[in-house]
């Protein structure tokens, strides 16, 4: 047809998109779709495996689509219905629709979003309902397909998948099912998050949001433009108008909720001998870990009398020194003990808190411990035994946060110990490019039965639920602000849980790739991110690990964790230089706690980014929109890590304006170029924006010891002599200290040789830290005098232009000066 060739490849939309089909021309023209063999030659590898090339097998413009029959203002907006008069080539095409099924019910993701109110007051933007589409709308009962153009190809997001932080556009499917996998690219892995931001090149940018969690793909191709392909659900979606990449954020965390997050604390991960060696040589450290070794046969609730017999007293000792402890916990339920020996199965089956199989009874699958039942917590029933499950063990072992792994959720044999059945749940008339290529690959049976629905709906929300369920017990049991990180995770988790980025390993690759895995999860609304630090699996080298722990001081979510079996890879195991490097690493992080803290605030409150991509702060230079080797925290502090071995430099790329080098206060001026910084092993390139005020604090060995050390303010000057800052505070650990008021937060700002500091809101945890130093980046002339509250004071001044007051001595509950002249 010569219609078809008319159609330029890059808009050429996949009508054969099932993996494992060589698609010839009758196969195709079956589906009254075009066929012309791409025309480069690497496009024929999209047959039979990866859907990575031009299609040959494309639509033709004509090919039925819904038409939208009316159209009607409502009390909120406005209401529409799409018929559709051909079928299309799935089974149980829906003819009808209003987004869903007005005719049958259909399953909707459980998770509460907010609902509108009333009309948009003021219309930014308008939509018109036109005949014609990119792509046709396809709506079966099992494969649901809505193409859009793309006004750029600049778009990020789409977890959970290794990649670089800006996505490729030419033909990558991104396929969505949680899944247990170690990170590698072009697959599925452990969370599901239908989200992209697009960029455009003058600066503005908006969001797309389909909330839906059955097993999907995502297709992006150089037209530009997008296609989800999903096998359930609805087309229930959100577009967010920014205008800018950071308003867009926040409008999307506005719909999948509020953040409630902490500080991620530095961890190691072996024994009590271990925290006291980092204690020897005074390297930080908050949170002892501990893996399933401390269980009793990997079961879940109990803890090994014979090699964990000390840990109730380990614990102990943590809390004594103002440490914590944090155990992971694994959803899998040993169901193969002596009846009246394990309390966790026991209850679970009186209460039926199991998810069933298809036939009713208890699906039973494998985990470390052996043969194991899954809480279904998509039942409110199991959130209590849970409850009840922690409360007894933290009885005996207090811990402080939970660790809950394998919940995507992972099971070591397909679907169940007796298989699925064979059915169009478990085998759809399409199958997203799933690993494994089932449903069931290393989970559970898609006809499981949960509560709220089947799992074929609820697998990808698995985390999420029981990240859920975790931080409320929490709270419960601890009565402080809950710490939960989590493997698997969904649209809203941040306001459950943090994320660990999985079982990566210990390669400089991996090293690189964790800072596009942070910066995307802090679009999706998790800013507690991280990756395992120095690496998962693999024997870590020395001059990594360094260079790691360097980078991972800047993750928001710092941890240092390893595979059994492989050599130690904490600080103390390696040479005197790599672990003074390290310690130093983890000071700088320390002394940085009060911004990193102010941020989280920001996070929670606003949807902020805590790890923040450049392009969130300079949208307007196209150059920024691809760097994922250097970012920011929040708005100013510029990091650039070494990402290779055997260097002593790097280069950076530093937007338009004056930047500060952070240790010593040395100006550059850029104008949007790429530099080499010098890097020696024990150095990590920080540097400040003009027009911040940073503040730091004096480090020490654990949060509760630094966070009350004095601060001292960092200015980093505009070139009109401009800056500000701010600083949140409160006690770190009670429930809402925003939302009841319990907390201060001052605000600095420097205009005409004056700094002043205006507390916005006070409580009493700010009259306990005092501002010792203030230092002021870009002065350029020597002052003759400094004052402080109109007090003469001394002061040092550099001829880097750096000026320095020290003993202030002030209180930072109240307001204060400083000027100079
Ligand atoms: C999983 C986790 C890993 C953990 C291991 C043993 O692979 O991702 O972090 O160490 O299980 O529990």
């Amino acid at each position: 047809r010569e219609a078809c060739s008319l159609i330029p490849e890059a808009w050429r939309f996949d009508c054969y998109p099932e993996r494992g089909v060589v698609v010839t021309r009758e196969l195709c023209e079956a589906r009254n779709c075009c066929f012309i063999p791409a025309s480069s030659p690497s496009s024929s590898a999209s047959h039979p495996s990866g859907r990575n090339g031009i299609p040959w097998c494309f639509y033709p413009e004509d090919f039925p689509s819904y038409s939208l029959v009316s159209i009607n203002d409502t009390s909120l907006g406005q209401k529409g219905t799409l018929v559709r008069e051909v079928k299309t080539y799935y089974p149980a095409d829906i003819l009808t629709l209003e987004i869903t099924d007005p005719a049958n019910s259909r399953f909707e993701v459980p998770i509460s979003v907010p609902t509108a109110t009333k009309k948009a007051e003021k219309e930014i933007y308008w939509s018109s309902a036109s005949e014609h589409t990119v792509a046709p709308l396809l709506f079966a009962d099992q494969f649901l397909q809505l193409s859009s153009s793309l006004q750029s190809q600049f778009i990020y997001g789409l977890g959970e998948h290794r990649s670089s932080f800006l996505h490729d556009v030419h033909w990558n499917t991104l396929t969505m099912w949680a899944r247990d996998v170690p990170p590698m690219e072009q697959t599925n892995l452990y969370g599901a998050h239908p989200f992209y931001l697009a960029m455009d090149e003058g600066g503005d940018a908006h969001g797309f949001f389909l909330l839906n969690s059955n097993a999907m793909d995502v297709v992006l191709q150089p037209a530009p433009a997008l296609t989800w392909r999903t096998i359930g659900g609805i087309l229930d979606f959100y577009v967010f108008l920014g205008p800018d990449p950071a308003s867009v954020i926040g409008q999307y965390v506005e719909v999948i909720g509020y953040h409630l997050c902490r500080w991620g604390y530095n961890t190691s991960d072996s024994t009590w001998e271990m925290v006291k060696s980092l204690r020897n040589y005074k390297i930080p450290q908050d949170v002892q870990w501990n893996d399933i070794d401390y269980m009793d046969q990997f079961m879940d609730f109990t803890f090994d009398s014979k090699k964990f017999g000390t840990l109730p007293d380990m614990v102990k000792d943590l809390h004594v020194h103002d440490q914590r402890y944090v155990m992971i916990l694994d959803p899998g339920i040993s169901s193969s003990q002596p009846e009246g020996s394990y309390w966790p199965y026991d209850e679970g089956l009186k209460r039926d808190v199991f998810i069933k199989d298809a036939e009713g009874k208890t699906l039973i699958g494998k985990v470390w411990p052996g043969l194991t039942a899954y809480p279904d917590f998509s039942n409110e029933v199991t959130h209590e035994w849970w409850y009840e499950n922690l409360l007894r063990f933290h009885e005996k072992v207090p811990f402080d946060g939970l660790w809950i792994d394998m919940n995507e959720p992972s099971n070591f044999v397909d679907g169940s110990t007796n298989g699925c059945p064979s059915n169009s749940l478990e085998n759809p008339p399409y199958t997203p490019g799933i690993l494994g290529g089932f449903l069931r690959a290393k989970t559970l049976c898609a006809t499981a039965q949960q509560k709220q629905s089947i799992h074929y709906n609820m697998h990808s929300l698995y985390g999420l639920m029981e990240a859920k369920a975790s931080a409320s017990a929490m709270k419960r049991i601890v009565a402080k602000r809950p710490f939960v990180i989590s493997r698997s995770t969904f649209p809203s988790q941040g306001m459950y849980s943090g994320h660990w980025l999985g079982d990566n390993r210990s390669q400089w690759k991996d090293m690189y790739t964790s800072i596009a895995g942070m910066l995307t999860f802090n679009l999706l609304g998790i800013p507690l991110v991280g990756a395992d630090i120095c690496g998962f699996s693999e024997e870590p080298q020395e001059e990594l690990c360094v260079r790691w722990t360097q980078l991972g001081a800047f993750y928001p979510f710092t941890r240092n964790h390893n595979a059994i079996d492989m050599r130690p890879q904490d600080p103390t195991a390696f040479s005197p230089l790599a672990r003074t490097a390290m310690k130093q690493a983890l000071l700088l992080r320390y002394s940085l706690f009060p911004v990193l803290y102010t941020l989280f605030h920001h996070a929670h409150v606003h949807g902020h980014t805590v790890a923040r991509p450049l392009m969130f702060e300079f949208p307007k230079d196209v150059k920024t929109y691809g760097i994922d080797k250097q970012f920011l925290w929040g708005k100013s502090l510029l990091v650039t890590p070494v990402l290779d071995p055997e260097v002593d430099y790097v280069d950076g790329y530093f937007p338009e304006g004056l930047w500060y080098d952070y240790y010593t206060g040395n100006s550059l001026h850029s104008q949007g170029e790429d530099l080499r910084l010098h890097a020696p092993l024990d150095k990590i390139n920080l540097h400040l924006r003009e027009g911040s005020i940073t503040p730091t604090q004096a480090p020490n060995l654990t949060l509760w010891v630094s966070s009350g050390q004095p601060l001292h303010l960092v200015t980093a000057l505009s070139e009109g002599g401009a800056a500000s800052g701010d600083l949140f505070w409160d006690d770190g650990e009670t429930i809402d200290t925003y939302e009841n008021n319990l907390y201060s937060y001052i605000l600095f700002s420097v205009a005409q040789n004056v700094m002043t500091s205006q507390v916005l809101h006070s409580n009493v945890e700010a009259t306990y830290i005092t501002v010792e130093t203030a230092s002021f980046y870009g002065v350029k002339q020597k002052p003759s005098r400094v004052m402080v509250n109109s007090q003469d004071a001394t002061f040092t001044y550099r001829d880097n232009q750096v000026l320095t007051v020290a003993d202030l001595g002030l209180n930072l509950s109240q307001n204060f000066t400083i000027s100079w002249m």
